[in-house]
Formats: structure tokens, C-alpha cells, sequence
């Protein structure tokens, strides 16, 4: 069913047209002229419009421009006598949807109205789709005009089109995922896959299959055969997401499929050729990690071919407020509230905080201020900041040491409370680590003798150990 005007100044045509398509259950509305059909159009929404060529007070031409400036997406249908055939194809060449020739079959006027319904429909939802991926896009947009992140879009501007791999660091919060996805969508990869893996999520074992994929049987569970991400994410990017945190083993294969271009699945001695660019993340020093040889040098220069480092938001001074009036209004259309500008004393009293969790701590803080606050400006108090000297969450949310150590009673005997707090943290990682020493000094970030050492000292070898290492 569709909204279908009728513009002819024969009253006898159109009773015609409107009889025929009310019987497909259209709704018509009539106009006596190309002025009268000018002004419905400016009025109303029609699906279709179905046009004399030749009216008194001017021509199809004219009714088929008011649709153009008014909505594209309806569809115009010509009624041309027989012999103005030209008349037709220039209409078509003008944007119209079809022409029927006078006298006409109702069926043909019927179906030609249905087709054109069908168009417009199609173009309307084309149109919502374009819209909701602009939006989309604008979504992942590098905000921010400090020296620091022009500097920083200007290299994925200038990355983008080669394959090399680049090395994002900064603090949490900072805009690393962001920045991987930007690089990807700017590169000639764009409509590849783009696949992020967090290798602070996976045991070792389970990191390397999840990259290189396995046989069949080549460990306990592998009862089928499966590609690894490199695979999938052939001729598209891999996001390496946390990568200091990789074990030594896997940083050796990385090391060798990124110099050879090929993976070899767990537990098979065949080689796929690979062509994937390789982008990584971390939040750490990795010149650290290399000095404390946690880190593989040589893997480094192979990830870190462009170096990037992303400024925390205590760098970026002057951007608070152009960050909070773009991202306020980020919030308002993805949750349905409408946004509020931001007052002088609340923007002040941002620019003095140190955010420890960055943009993401600045997205929550104004996403809670624009749902909870009052006010037509959002204001000092509808920001519940950490106070540096107490906070109260860690940006991720979890318990800080701080307020740990708020909960303690307050006579204590220091020395005890240390080592006790040790145990239960080496007991923790054990546990969590199935007990595999190596996994969990990684884990406390102490060497491997370090925690051999302190698990003699506090006699922690009955922790279960499914997976003796
Ligand atoms: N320059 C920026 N412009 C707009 N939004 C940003 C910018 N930087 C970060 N964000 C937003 O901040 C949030 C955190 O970004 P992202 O997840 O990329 O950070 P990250 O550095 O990967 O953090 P983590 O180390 O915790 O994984 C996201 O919602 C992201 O859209
Ligand atoms: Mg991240």
C-alpha cells in the first residue's frame, strides 16, 4: 500500500487512475494542476506521483522538479500521449521512475505503481542505512585539536595506506582500539577483516591456537581442526591488544610468522602463507619490559616499525572542552536524552583533574552528568570526581590499594599485614594460573626465581596444581 498523488487536469483521467489504484488499496489523493500538485507536494508525503505531461498551468517537468528539491525518494511516473515519446525519454533522463503511454491498461498502471512503491521503499531504507553509518563513523572519529593528537592523526593519516605495523602505547582510556580501528578503516584493507585478540585474556596455550590455529588432536579438547585469527583476518589487520603481556613462547612464534609471513597451526608441521598487517597495543613501557627481558627486542623493531604514542588526557589541556561538547553529544544520540552544554565552573573544575582513566573516564563522568543532573547546564556538582588523595575505584573499577587499605583495622603490625598481603596475592595468581609458576610471575610481574623464592618462603607448595610446569 502506497500514498500516491495524482496530478491531471482531466477530471476523467484521474477518476480513472484513482479507481484503479484504491482497488490496490492506495491511498490517492488528486491534484487538478502542476501548481496544485506543487503545493501537496510541499505538504505532504507521497510515496509515487503519477504526472500528466501537458497541464494548463505547466508541465510534468515541473512537478518532477518539486519532487527533486522536496524528497528524492519518491518515485514520479509520466502519462505521455502516444508520438511524445521523446517527451517520455527526457523525463526519464531527468530522474523519473517510468512512463505509460495514453490510452493506458489499468494492470500495466497497476503494476507500474507497484514497482515504483517498491523503489521508493528501497531508497528510503538505503537512505536510513547511509545515515546510521555516517553516524556510525562519526562514532570512531579521533577527536581532540591539541598539538599531540593532530600529530597523532596525521601519522594514521600518512600509516594508513602501507602495511606496516605500528606499535600504539598510552595509558588506559587513551584511544588505542580507537586509533587500531581508524587504520584500518583508512587503509586499503578497509573492507577486510579487522580482528582484535586480547593476549592479556588467554593462558599461553590457549593465545597460540587462538592466533595460529590447530590440528585435530594437537592438544586435549582439539577434537576438530580450526584456523587461527591470522588466518581469518588474511588480507585484513590483526589488533594485537595488550601485547607486553604475551609469553615468551608465543612471542617467539609471533616473532617468526611476522618475519616469514607464514603460520603453522599447533600441532602441524605444514606452513600457510599468511598477508596480514599486524597493528599492536599496550599500556606499558615496552623498552622496560625489554630491559627486564620480559620482552623479546627483535619482536619489538618488527612491531614498532611506527611508533605511536597516544597522550594521556592531563596532556591535552585545551581539549577538555572540545572532547566534552563532541562527546555529550556522542551520548545524547546514542541514548535518546538530549544534551546540555557544559558550564564554565563544571568545565573548570575538569581541567584541574587528573583522569586517571582518560577518555573513557571522561565519557562515563558525562554520560552520568547528562542522565542524572538537573540543570540546563551541567554542572560542578553533577561531576562526582576521585579526589587524588582518596580514591575510591580504580578507572577499570576495581578496588584500589588505597581503599584496601582503608578496610584494615587500625592497629596493625606492618610487617605482618605485608606479608600476609603477599601470600594471599602469590596464592591468587597460582590459583588463577592452575598453579604454572611461570604464568603467574608474569602475573605479579616478579621474575621467575623471584617467585620460586617467595613460594618456599611461605611454604605454598600444596596449592593444586592441575598443570604442573
Ligand atoms: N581522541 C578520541 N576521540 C574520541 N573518543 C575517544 C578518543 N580517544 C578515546 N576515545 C573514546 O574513549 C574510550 C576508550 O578508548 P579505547 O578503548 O580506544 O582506549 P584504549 O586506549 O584501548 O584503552 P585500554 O588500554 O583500557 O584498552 C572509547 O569510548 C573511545 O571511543
Ligand atoms: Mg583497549
Amino acid at each position: 500500500m502506497a500514498k500516491v498523488l495524482v496530478v491531471d487536469d482531466e477530471p476523467g483521467m484521474r477518476r480513472i487512475l484513482t479507481v484503479n489504484l484504491r482497488r490496490d488499496s492506495h491511498v490517492v489523493v488528486e491534484a487538478t494542476g502542476a501548481n496544485e500538485a506543487v503545493a501537496l507536494l510541499g505538504r505532504e508525503d507521497f510515496d509515487v506521483v503519477v504526472t500528466d505531461h501537458k497541464m494548463p498551468d505547466g508541465s510534468g517537468l515541473d512537478v518532477l522538479r518539486a519532487v527533486q528539491d522536496d524528497d528524492p525518494t519518491t518515485s514520479v511516473i509520466f502519462l505521455t500521449a502516444v508520438g511524445t515519446l521523446e517527451l517520455a525519454v527526457e523525463s526519464m533522463r531527468q530522474g523519473a521512475f517510468d512512463f505509460i503511454t495514453k490510452p493506458f491498461i489499468p494492470d500495466v498502471v497497476r503494476a507500474a505503481i507497484r514497482r515504483a512503491s517498491q523503489h521508493t521503499a528501497l531508497l528510503r531504507e538505503n537512505a536510513v542505512l547511509k545515515k546510521e553509518m555516517r553516524k556510525l563513523e562519526g562514532a570512531d572519529e579521533i577527536l581532540g585539536h591539541c598539538t599531540e593528537i593532530r600529530a597523532v592523526r596525521d601519522i594514521v593519516a600518512r600509516v594508513a595506506g602501507t602495511t606496516s605495523s605500528v606499535l600504539i602505547t598510552g595509558e588506559t582510556g587513551t584511544g588505542k582500539e580507537l586509533v587500531a580501528r581508524a587504520i584500518h578503516r583508512n587503509s586499503l584493507r578497509a573492507h577486510k577483516p579487522f580482528i582484535a585478540i586480547n593476549c592479556a585474556a588467554l593462558t599461553e596455550t590457549l593465545l597460540e591456537s587462538e592466533l595460529f590455529g590447530h590440528e585435530r588432536g594437537a592438544f586435549t579438547g582439539a577434537d576438530k581442526a580450526r584456523g587461527g585469527l591470522f588466518e581469518a583476518a588474511h588480507e585484513g589487520t590483526l589488533f594485537l591488544d595488550e601485547v607486553a603481556e604475551m609469553s615468551a613462547a608465543a612471542q617467539a612464534k609471533l616473532l617468526r610468522v611476522l618475519a616469514s609471513g607464514e603460520i603453522q597451526r599447533v600441532g602441524s608441521t605444514a606452513t600457510r602463507k599468511v598477508d596480514v598487517r599486524v597493528l599492536a597495543a599496550t599500556h606499558r613501557d615496552l623498552q622496560e619490559r625489554i630491559r627486564e627481558g620480559l620482552f623479546r627486542e627483535d619482536l619489538y623493531y618488527r612491531l614498532a616499525v611506527v611508533p605511536l604514542h597516544l597522550p594521556s588526557l592531563r596532556e591535552r589541556g585545551d581539549d577538555v572542552g572540545e572532547l566534552c561538547a563532541s562527546i555529550c553529544l556522542r551520548i545524547a544520540e546514542e541514548m535518546k536524552v538530549p544534551s546540555r552544554p557544559i558550564s564554565a565552573e563544571a568545565l573548570a573544575k575538569l581541567k584541574t583533574y587528573a583522569f586517571p582513566g582518560n577518555i573513557r573516564e571522561l565519557r562515563n563522568l558525562l554520560e552520568r552528568a547528562l542522565i542524572l543532573g538537573q540543570q540546563a547546564e551541567l554542572q560542578p556538582e553533577d561531576f562526582h570526581l576521585q579526589t587524588p588523595g582518596a580514591p575510591l575505584r580504580s578507572p577499570d573499577g576495581e578496588l584500589t590499594v588505597e581503599q584496601l587499605a582503608a578496610l584494615l583495622p587500625k592497629r596493625l603490625d606492618l610487617r605482618e599485614v605485608m606479608a600476609r598481603f603477599e601470600r594471599a596475592l602469590l596464592e591468587r595468581a597460582l590459583e588463577m594460573t592452575n598453579g604454572v609458576q611461570a604464568e603467574a610471575a608474569r602475573h605479579l610481574e616478579i621474575s621467575r626465581s623471584d617467585l620460586g623464592y617467595k613460594v618456599g618462603k611461605y611454604a605454598l607448595s600444596a596449592v593444586p596444581r592441575a598443570n604442573a610446569d
